[in-house]
């Protein structure tokens, strides 16, 4: 018979291991940059508001889940609707969703390393031709890159939660963030430096619309690892005497702190190397900001440091950014590997060869879907234009589908195992919680508004996205 599950050695393990999940690509470029284009402070404050009130709730109902039924997300619908195959549906998507975004984020996560190992070796300045990108992503080199970020993902996994994931996060997430702060640091002692300071966080209530509320809110949401299945097999990994709700907190700070932080880098940088940006022509992508725009930034930072000076800055940037990236593949990855160790009984080594051999091939449909490959380089046509196999996986998987999730494990939690028994479980290791504000907020906000919420968000993003039409 299964032998009892594993769990994360240490509270402190778990909240790197979960915030390590959280900080991403989206958190130290995306968010900054959309930030200083949306009104600034403004902007910083809706999404606080987002992360306590929406996100926070949200996060809990899902450790709160994983931790009571100790199942993968699969198990834990099955668990509380008693195997009503409605509700399977639910499951199903939030096991399926984690696996195509590993797909896409660890085709992500190889150009990030291609491009932190060109620039070890004196690339730098190559990196800002501007066909470099283009004829990178269709080198024979990516599949280097993937067959090592397969090894190092494949490796941290197969020794488990504790040894692995928690290991790996107590490592990587301390030195990421040293080395954000250290940049900082360099950058804000530039010229110019406030300039980008000041674009970041002056507030401008004008740039505030419909729009960038529903931005705000879907950012928020995505960039806390929610509707992803993660948290509820973390959740599952967590031992009953911790505090869900603080440690919930812990980790929503830790992701929006690296988020905030990683604006007093990117944006001084912008500006102190290139004073005339005017942030509204910045990209939407932080996938374009990485690759493209970035490194040049970095290169023009020569006139002050030299070229290895700044080929050093903008490597310690790249390796930032991808550890970010590594923490977040294995915790994605791990929901389906979860998945199959509870579902099919299989050992981990099992379950890991059979979710990573599969992964590999998906993934290797989106490398080769950016010109390689002509039949999946324009696999489909929607929202006005035709798309890559990629860029379907990316639309629905990473831009659509995650508040749909969130939408469903809201209405699980609260009509189908009921508010007593979701406040029972997070209860468990904090007393505090009992009756407490939070308590009954979440209780009020997870039944009602929230869900709700989130249903707009995901039917305007599908308008938005594949029928060009809007909500609002
Ligand atoms: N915050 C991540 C980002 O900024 C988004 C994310 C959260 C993510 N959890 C993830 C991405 C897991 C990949 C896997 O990119």
């Amino acid at each position: 018979m299964a032998t009892s599950r594993e769990q994360f050695g240490s509270r402190l393990g778990f909240i790197l291991a979960a915030a390590g999940s959280a900080v991403g690509i989206g958190n130290l470029v995306g968010f900054p940059v959309n930030a200083a284009k949306n009104g600034g402070a403004a902007f910083l404050l809706l999404y606080a508001v987002f992360v306590g009130l929406i996100c926070l709730p949200v996060m809990m109902a899902e450790l709160g889940a994983g931790r009571s039924s100790r199942k993968n997300p699969l198990g834990a619908y099955q668990h509380f609707s008693q195997g009503r195959s409605l509700w399977s549906i639910g499951g199903w998507l939030a096991l399926i969703t984690p696996y195509m975004i590993a797909v896409f984020y660890a085709v992500i996560t190889l150009w990030v390393l291609g491009y932190l190992v060109a620039i070890v070796s004196g690339d730098l300045s190559a990196l800002t031709n501007p066909d470099y990108f283009g004829d990178f992503i269709d080198s024979p080199l990516v599949f280097v890159y993937l067959a090592i970020i397969a090894g190092l993902v494949g490796t941290i996994l197969h020794f488990g939660v504790k040894e692995g994931i928690e290991r790996g996060a107590k490592i990587m997430m301390p030195a990421l963030f040293v080395m954000l702060l250290g940049l900082v640091a360099f950058v804000l002692t530039r010229d110019n430096a406030m300039l980008g300071v000041k674009y970041y966080l002056i507030p401008d209530i004008s740039k505030i619309n419909a729009q960038v509320i529903n931005g705000a809110m879907a950012q928020a949401f995505f960039s806390l690892s929610l509707g992803m299945g993660i948290m509820i097999t973390y959740g599952s990994y967590m031992d009953r005497q911790n505090s869900i709700p603080g440690s919930a907190k812990m980790v929503a700070l830790a992701d929006t702190g690296v988020a905030f932080t990683a604006g007093l880098l990117v944006l001084p940088a912008i500006f102190s190397f290139n004073p005339d940006t005017n942030p509204a022509d910045l990209s939407d992508s932080s996938v374009s900001l990485i690759f493209t725009f970035l490194p040049k930034i970095f290169l023009a930072m020569q006139a002050s440091v030299g070229y290895w000076g700044a080929s050093l800055v903008a490597a310690v940037f790249f390796l930032l950014v991808f550890f970010a990236a590594l923490t977040s593949l294995v915790s994605i990855i791990e929901v389906p590997v979860s998945g199959v160790m509870d579902q099919k009984g299989s050992t981990r080594n099992q379950a890991l060869a059979g979710v990573g051999l599969t992964m590999v091939l998906v993934a290797l449909a989106c490398t080769v879907s950016f010109g390689i490959v002509d039949f999946l380089t324009h696999f489909i046509s929607y929202g006005g234009g035709g798309r890559s196999f990629f860029d379907l996986v990316y639309d629905v998987f990473y831009d659509t589908i995650l508040p749909l999730n969130g939408f469903m494990i809201c209405l699980l939690v609260t009509y189908r195992w009921k508010k007593a028994g979701l406040n029972e479980e997070l209860e468990h290791g904090a007393p505090d919680f009992k009756g407490s504000l939070l308590e009954r907020y979440s209780n009020f906000a997870l039944s009602t508004f929230i869900p709700l919420i989130l249903l707009f968000v995901f039917i305007n993003t599908v308008l938005n996205k594949f029928f060009e039409m809007s909500l609002i």
